[in-house]
């Protein structure tokens, strides 16, 4: 049990990096909230300051240090502050952590968050840093309820764990361990919960989240499941790899009103020999093949990628494949990165290296390229009816809504009877880069 007289009564809790980390900081704020915990935003009224990490570039590794060196001043003001780094670099950087920032009380890999409340404690009695990173192959957090934000739209459910796929550049397999799935049952019940508390759309989620394999069951299987509970509107689904896409999960998305026609489909590279060297497991012909399969199961399937410029040996030539093969499927968006060397990865043993100039030009002709495809496609949509979810107010003017269709772009357009959280015709009018204007159909 948690030491109830202690001097920590409150926490507060940064997260950086993807929606894995935002689910992992929700089970952790569950956690803490289990042992009478308060959370606070402001980090001079924390007794505790916990930093999720992550660790799939070298800039996110930077910010990090550089918000730790922040919370060792605060530390220095208030002696019993706690600092936890639970996460991907605390899986990584355990022994650099301990050796050059001793003020870190807490080092907390991914698989540990629920031995959180004890170490607190053992911190408290033994006055040292404490590490627990050790990776486990069955922990799912099956029986832990996340504390959910309180918008109440989008609940993010993580459904499985871990990477087995080892494409060369990624860090993810060594710091989230091996894949594992949790059951069907444990899945609908949380997603059940989830729209009793209001919440209008599911976002499934894993590092490789359609090699989901429970017993019998398979990701198509389970999406259909989540898809059949009532009163879940809106089902999305996040980071999936090519390889587990099929033609059964697209029958089964497009069989299903509430399932989004939205498929993020991490291309990487468009270059054979790159692909191979990645070890990405399809090629740029397979990859292609597939883009068409999905816009021909789901007409105007909202299609995403991911794309890494200057991974080593990157040639002139395979860059322009890449650039080609952008060209021939026109992605709806991409998020686009330059190649970042991991520790434990092979991709980083390469001697091919490639200069970080070379990196940054081939990046800015790829965000430029990206910027007419999304240009182009979203300028089709003007004329068209989408149906768009509001999630919140538009930054820019407070008369306006801002939500997404269901291909996953976004539309602003003006307020009329409709609350957040409806789901609302709007015709689309107009189309400025990333952004859709619309006008709300009422009575439509
Ligand atoms: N360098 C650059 N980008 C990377 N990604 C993963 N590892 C690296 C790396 N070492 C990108 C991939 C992945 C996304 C989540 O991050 O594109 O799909
Ligand atoms: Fe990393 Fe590849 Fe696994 Fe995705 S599939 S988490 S990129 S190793």
């Amino acid at each position: 049990m948690f030491q109830s007289n202690s001097k920590i009564k409150s926490y507060a809790l940064e997260t950086y990096g993807c929606q894995m980390n935002v689910a992992d900081s929700e089970l952790v704020d569950g956690i803490l909230k289990n042992i009478g915990l308060e959370k606070t935003e402001d980090l001079n009224n924390a007794d505790a300051i916990f930093v999720n990490t992550c660790a799939i570039r070298d800039n996110a590794e930077k910010k990090i240090h550089s918000r730790l060196g922040n919370f060792y001043k605060l530390k220095q003001e208030k002696p019993h502050l706690i600092i936890g780094v639970l996460g991907c670099m605390a899986q990584n950087l355990k022994n650099d952590l301990l050796k050059n920032k001793p003020y870190v009380d807490i080092i907390l890999g991914p698989d540990s968050y629920r031995n959180l409340p004890k170490l607190m404690n053992r911190h408290m009695v033994e006055k040292d840093s404490i590490v627990d990173t050790k990776l486990s192959r069955y922990e799912v957090y099956e029986d832990l309820f996340p504390k959910r934000n309180k918008e109440g739209i989008n609940a993010w459910v993580s459904i499985m764990r871990g990477c087995d796929k080892f494409c060369s550049f990624c860090i993810v397999p060594f710091t989230r361990g091996r894949e594992r799935s949790r059951s069907v049952e444990s899945i609908v019940t949380e997603v059940k919960k989830a729209v009793d508390q209001g919440f209008v759309e599911i976002t499934l989620l894993g590092q490789n989240v359609n090699s989901y394999k429970h017993e019998n069951s398979s990701f198509a299987e389970l999406l259909f499941a989540v898809s059949d509970i009532n009163g879940v509107q809106r089902i999305r689904y996040t980071s999936p790899h090519p390889q587990d896409i099929n033609v059964e999960l697209l029958e089964v998305m497009a069989s299903r009103k509430n399932i989004c026609n939205y498929v993020h489909f991490p291309l990487q590279s468009g270059s054979n020999d790159i692909l191979k060297r990645m070890n990405r497991t399809y090629t740029r012909e397979h990859f292609h093949y597939m883009a068409d399969k999905i816009r021909e199961i789901m007409p105007d399937c909202g299609l995403s990628t991911d794309i890494i410029v200057g991974f080593p040996g990157e040639t002139d030539r395979d860059f322009e494949e890449t650039l080609d093969l952008m060209d021939k499927i026109k992605f709806n968006s991409a998020f686009t990165f330059k190649y970042s060397p991991r520790p434990y990865t092979k991709a980083e043993q390469f001697t091919d290296q490639i200069d970080e100039d070379i990196k940054k030009s081939r990046l800015d002709k790829l965000i430029t390229l990206q910027r007419e495809h999304t240009l182009e496609l979203n300028t089709k949509k003007v004329g068209s009816i989408q149906n768009v979810l509001i999630e919140k107010e538009s930054k820019k003017s407070s008369n306006h809504w801002a939500g997404r269709t269901d291909s996953n772009e976004w539309v602003i357009f003006e307020k009329k009877s409709s609350n957040i959280k409806d789901i609302v015709p709007v015709e689309i009018v107009n189309a400025t880069g990333v952004i859709l204007h619309g006008k709300e159909m009422v009575g439509a």
